[in-house]
């Protein structure tokens, strides 16, 4: 079933240049869609218009099966979550509870029913023993988790991350990944958008989505897409590390052809 559909969809900030560019594409349910390009090819600006935070100057967006418009818009926006890029702007209470409560106060979920959601939630992302911490001394990879308990607390059928592990270190950026693993695992039906200019992050998608100056101008299953690095280096990206190593040893010979996983390749090198 397809839950995103975008057909010609533009949007200028200034009625001059198009940001995004006459976009088509659609999402199936429960998939992993990357969608990757440089900084400021428009990947925040598609994700305001699939939010219907920024409204489209023509083309439609449609989400299940409702277009997208002033009286569909509050519906719709409950059913996406969205975690965005900085994790210091996306608290507003004054402990870890507190904040995955605001989404559920919201929406109404009776008091008596909250304690329980919220320590279920937080549990999914590991910092149940921080809920009663202020959410200002976490670090960075912590905060965006909690920020991630409050968005799947809200039970989204769509959760678009924009650049949500671009400001962290590298084990920061692991736990969101796993996160997002499990999620997946335990919600088959749920479909994750991943915003991205780091291409090792688009890795273990579904589905690539590569953006350039408001345009798609590649689309395809990583394995395709990667397959591609004249065309990726033209829209200023690059292939994933694992694809350059495996490359590389091909080109020396080796049969690697099936290593899809830094795991893999490490396997392979110990061997
Ligand atoms: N609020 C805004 N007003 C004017 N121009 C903007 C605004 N936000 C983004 N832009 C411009 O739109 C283009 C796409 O930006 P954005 O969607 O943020 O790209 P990305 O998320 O891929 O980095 C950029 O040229 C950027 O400068
Ligand atoms: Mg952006």
């Amino acid at each position: 079933m397809e839950i995103l559909k975008l057909v010609d969809v533009s949007y200028s900030y200034d009625g001059k240049k198009n940001v995004i560019n006459h976009v088509s594409l659609s999402i199936e349910a429960g998939k992993y869609v990357s969608i990757i390009g440089h900084n400021g090819s428009g990947k925040s600006t598609l994700a305001k218009l699939i939010l219907g935070l920024l409204e489209a100057a023509s083309g439609t967006i449609t989400i299940f099966d409702k277009v997208l418009s002033d009286k569909t818009v509050r519906e719709l926006r409950q059913r996406i979550g969205i975690v965005f890029q900085n994790p210091d702007n996306q608290f507003i209470g004054s402990t870890v509870r507190d904040d995955i409560a605001f989404g559920l106060e919201n929406r109404c979920v009776p008091h008596e029913q909250m304690e329980g959601i919220i320590n279920e939630f937080a549990v999914k992302v590991s910092m149940e023993e921080y809920l009663d911490k202020e959410p200002s001394n976490l670090s960075g990879g912590q905060k965006q988790r909690v920020a991630i308990a409050g968005v799947l607390a809200m039970h989204p059928d769509i959760i678009i991350f924009d650049e949500a592990t671009a400001m962290l270190d590298p084990k920061g950026k692991r736990e969101i990944h796993e996160i997002a693993m499990q999620m997946r695992k335990e919600n088959p039906g749920l479909t994750i958008i991943s915003i991205t200019h780091d291409i090792e992050e688009a890795f273990d998608s579904d589905e690539v989505i590569v953006l350039n100056e408001g345009q798609i101008v590649m689309r395809g299953t990583p394995e395709n897409v990667f397959s591609r690095r004249e065309e990726l280096l033209k829209v200023e990206l690059d292939l994933p590390f694992v694809y350059k190593m495996r490359n590389a040893l091909i080109k020396e010979g080796y049969d690697v052809k099936d290593i899809k996983t830094v795991e893999g390749l490490v396997a392979f090198l110990c061997r």
